[in-house]
């Protein structure tokens, strides 16, 4: 501002050339340029915590590409708009993403009927086009308030209109062999160390029984699928969860007999299981700003030092759940200045812990203090790559057949670098890194842009969704073109109660499905549930 009378003199080129040379280093924040943007502004988009987006630009227009000097003036203010109306939120502070962008988040306990304002403001200014005002009614995630259009439902999250994954999961089941799934899947994986849950949807009720004894994982299935049923209208369906680590399904497409439809928290290059994203983001998901802390969003907020400011090693702490977490511990040794790796708990290789010692537990945050995070497999994929890929460090990934449902977005050497199974390159690795510093930086860069589009948290409901939603298109497109004879062989999944009463099946797994077998969820009596699927079973059968 001093300068402003000397300026002002000056021809108009110049002028330019001085304003633009003044406001670069002090980049001092527009709140009315700066952008605002995401779900958590959209009314329908209903979520556990609602979020969006901030990008501080500067009175250039320039977007910001650090945080502003000193501490954030941003703020976030949420009412209803109905004064009569108390609707309690949650509105903790921004996010700071380090790179002149923001993470806004607010869970709400209640339902705005009338519709909510949300207040943007920088200092006491309003930013970009705030106040947003939300036209109620605005569900909080506990309303049992389904949409009952789903493509309504999936245009409003904007989910996107391919899921790669899913197609591929699904290009091995053409059609689903109704009566082979239900009597081979107890059969074969329903014994009693088996961690299979069988469910069913009616009515957009949950019902479910366990098959086996491990299966207290059930409480995340039955989580999120209460939570999809609040949100939008499910279609009726048969299908078998899959709550152990393996996935199960190995048999090839051109078997004869075929594979069998599961689903799976992880997929495995060698099988065909259906896969969902893992309990462990779904959870957290869920669960955001209750009780869990390390969730995709507040992850966001908690990467540490910048770049240039992070200890220039390999960091590593985990499990013992692989021999391979061993070496890490055996390369950390005899390599410290490249390397530090860790077990934090022993329980495979027990006898290992004399000699490798046991690291104190780290606090997932304090991971981004090293410039580049070791991912490598646990039991199956490492549930921690979710998480290490929305950090800002570089992600050196062992090479696995083991995925998750979002990998497949992802490409060596431009989001993360790949290293060998065996870690024979990954010191190899590190010093690449360490002496192409930008082009590593770049890379983390990039991974971490691909990570925040892919793990939005809607986009997981989506996901849910789209693997819910397949089958029972695909039991229109069966029945509508088998011949009648063929109807009750090859059939969708959502018409299995109608063959309970019109064909019933043979107990060859001396197992059947009587309608009380099946428990309902949580949210239902047993006597509601009951009621509803006779009820429902009445309809399927009318229909016929
Ligand atoms: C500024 O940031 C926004 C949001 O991150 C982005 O869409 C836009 O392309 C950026 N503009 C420039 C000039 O980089
Ligand atoms: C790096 O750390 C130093 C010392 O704490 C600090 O003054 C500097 O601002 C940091 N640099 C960045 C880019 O954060
Ligand atoms: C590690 O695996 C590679 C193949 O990916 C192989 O060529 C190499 O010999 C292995 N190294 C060790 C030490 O086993």
């Amino acid at each position: 501002m001093r300068r402003l009378p000397r300026v002002a003199l000056l021809p108009l080129p110049l002028t330019l050339a001085l304003l633009v040379a003044a406001g670069a280093p002090e980049a001092p924040v527009s709140a009315p340029r700066s952008l605002v943007w995401g779900p958590g502004l959209r009314a329908g988009v209903v979520l556990p915590v609602r979020y969006f987006y901030l990008q501080a630009v500067n009175s250039q227009g320039q977007n910001l590409t650090r945080s502003p000097p000193g501490q954030t003036l941003f703020k976030v203010v949420i009412k209803s708009l109905s004064p009569k109306e108390l609707v309690r939120i949650h509105v903790p502070k921004p996010l700071d993403r380090n790179d002149g962008t923001f993470l806004m988040r607010y869970r709400m306990y209640e339902t705005a009927s009338e519709g909510l304002k949300i207040e943007v403001l920088y200092g006491d200014e309003h930013v970009a086009q705030s106040p947003y005002i939300l036209k109620g009614p605005v569900y909080h995630e506990y309303c049992e308030c389904p949409e009952g259009d789903p493509q309504a439902w999936q245009k409003t999250l904007s989910c996107p209109t391919k899921e790669p994954q899913i197609a591929k999961d699904f290009a091995s089941f053409p059609s689903i062999n109704l009566q082979q799934m239900l009597n081979e899947v107890p059969k074969r994986f329903g014994d009693e160390r088996g961690a299979i849950v069988h469910y069913t949807i009616l009515n957009n009720r949950i019902y479910r029984r366990s098959l086996g004894k491990y299966t207290d994982f059930k409480m995340f299935s039955d989580e999120i699928l209460l939570s999809l049923a609040r949100k939008v209208l499910l279609p009726d369906l048969e299908f078998y969860i899959n709550l152990g680590d393996w996935p199960l399904e190995h048999r090839q497409v051109n078997e004869i007999p075929g594979p069998l439809p599961i689903i799976s928290w992880c997929g495995s290059l060698d099988s065909r299981d259906i896969i969902l994203p893992t309990y462990d983001i779904t959870h957290s998901t869920l669960e955001a700003m209750r009780g869990v802390t390390n969730d995709l969003l507040s992850i966001q907020g908690n990467t540490g030092p910048s770049w240039i400011n992070k200890t220039e090693k390999a960091f590593f702490r985990g499990r013992d759940s692989r021999e391979e977490r061993l070496q890490l511990v055996q390369l950390s040794k005899e390599n410290p200045e490249l390397l530090d790796a860790g077990i934090t708990g022993y329980f495979f290789f027990q006898e290992k812990e004399k000699e490798l010692g046991k690291a104190k537990l780290t606090g997932f945050f304090d991971f981004f203090k090293y410039k580049y995070q070791v991912n490598v497999d646990g039991t199956v994929a490492a549930y921690r790559y979710p998480y290490l890929m929305l950090g800002d460090s570089l992600v050196l990934k062992q090479d696995s057949m083991y995925y998750e449902h979002f990998y497949m977005a992802l490409t060596p050497w431009k989001h993360y670098v790949p290293i060998k199974r065996n870690l024979s390159d990954l010191l190899e690795k590190v010093k690449w890194a360490k002496e192409n510093d930008g082009e590593a930086r770049k890379i983390a860069k990039e991974g971490q842009l691909a990570a925040r589009e892919l793990l939005q948290p809607h986009r997981l409901f989506c996901y849910y969704y789209g693997v819910l939603q397949l089958p029972s298109n695909m039991h229109f497109r069966n029945t509508r073109s088998a011949s009648p004879a063929n109807r009750k062989y090859v059939m969708g999944w959502s018409s299995f109660l109608s063959q309970m009463i019109t064909c019933p099946r043979a107990s060859a797994s001396g197992k059947d499905l009587p309608e009380k077998s099946f428990k309902s969820a949580p949210i239902d009596s047993p006597a509601s549930a009951s009621d509803r699927l006779k009820a429902s079973l009445q309809t399927e059968a009318g229909l016929r």
